[in-house]
């Protein structure tokens, strides 16, 4: 066997054990490279006479040129081989279950749906929010609602009092929304502008049982100008429950009440059935009561800066968990604050499942 051959022979043995394509470089860089086997071949070529060359030439660049292919050759079968053994290994297994993405995994409080409800309602009526804050004053919480001193309905109100300060004042954790009437009235008196807002937020009394917990939501709701009065609330009020308890016909029955805010005061029933365990809306002889309302104290318009002799309006008050309650189902109030995600996971909304009227409330 001549040398060229026998270069030629050992060339394709190391392409052929090349395991990889690292391997297989470097018996490229050995035979092509610059001082690889082939290259310094070519080199001799210009110490050969030209008849030599002749021979010689043809037959070194023929071995360049072979010996390239071959790497190329190997090149190309083992990349399919890594490829096959990639399929092979890198297997994805369809039988798995999907992880669920966090917006279809997470949860809107009911709460927090149905502040969205009635906030959705109340904006179509040209309503906007107002808000207050959890700790109030006295004056603010009873007094500037027209709450006598030592009135008992302070006593009613099972209310929680801060530790007395330093002037003997305490603050307490509002027992209503309606301060937040006062708050706006306040805001609004020197421009005597109108007032049509909702106020929801959190409230808190001393009390615990299946309906009841310490803290809970309430709604108000407040409207001052000239010349609205009762009937305007109740048109107010009936065109709500309709669209919250997305029911056509809805039973509503006004009685009167009483609340140191108002004059007439009023409670609102809303007709159902309760002989099963769930109470029922819209059918049956029942009633429920679901708010209070009137038309605004004089002396609270006075408190809030506004002339009772000019201005007028109408107010009310409701509870927030307890319409969720009907409308939705949920027996047991107190389950609304355990953070128990099995129940947020049955009773809470779609994060994008957004209440709106034209898109429907509830779905
Ligand atoms: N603040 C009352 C309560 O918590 C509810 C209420 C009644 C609010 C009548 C009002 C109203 O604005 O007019 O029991």
């Amino acid at each position: 066997m001549s040398d060229l051959e026998q270069l030629e022979a050992d060339l394709n043995q190391r392409i052929a054990d090349a395991a990889d394509e690292t391997a297989l470089e470097a018996v490229r860089v050995a035979a092509l490279g610059k001082k690889g086997a082939v290259s310094e071949r070519l080199k001799t070529l210009g110490a050969m006479t030209p008849e030599e060359r002749q021979v010689m030439g043809p037959a070194i660049n023929g071995l360049k040129s072979r010996i390239a292919d071959a790497i190329a050759a190997r090149k190309t079968t083992l990349a399919n081989a890594s490829l096959n053994a990639r399929l092979v290994n890198e297997r994805v297994d369809i039988t798995l279950p999907v992880r669920p993405a966090s917006l279809q995994e997470g949860r809107i409080h009911p709460v927090s749906q149905v502040i969205d409800e009635i906030t959705a309602i109340f904006a179509d009526m040209g309503f906007s929010i107002a808000e207050g804050p959890d700790i109030e004053t006295d004056y603010y919480n009873f007094t500037a609602l027209n709450f006598p001193p030592d009135h008992p309905a302070r006593e009613m109100h099972d209310t929680f009092f801060m530790p007395e300060k330093e002037d003997g004042s305490r603050m307490v954790l509002r027992t209503h929304t309606s301060p937040v009437q006062i708050r706006t009235m306040e805001a609004h008196a020197e421009a005597g502008d109108d007032i049509r807002v909702i106020i929801p937020g959190r409230t808190y009394r001393y009390d615990s049982d299946q309906t009841h917990t310490p803290m809970f939501h309430q709604v108000e709701g407040l409207v001052v100008d000239k010349t609205s009065h009762l009937g305007h609330l109740k048109w107010v009020l009936a065109e709500f429950c309709k669209a919250f308890f997305e029911l056509d016909d809805i039973k509503m029955r006004f009685r009167p009440s009483h609340f140191p805010f108002t004059e007439p005061s009023l409670e609102v029933d809303i007709g159902c059935d309760r002989s099963g365990d769930k109470v029922k809306l819209g059918e049956g002889d029942d009633w429920m009561e679901i708010l209070g309302c009137g038309v605004v104290h004089p002396n609270v318009l006075r408190f809030g800066g506004y002339d009772p002799d000019v201005y007028q309006g109408f107010a009310w008050g409701m509870g927030i968990d307890r319409i969720a309650m009907l409308k939705y189902g949920m027996p047991d109030l107190r389950a609304f604050f355990d953070g128990d995600i099995r129940w947020l996971t049955h009773y809470g909304f779609p994060p994008l499942d957004v209440p709106s009227l034209v898109g429907g409330l509830s779905r």
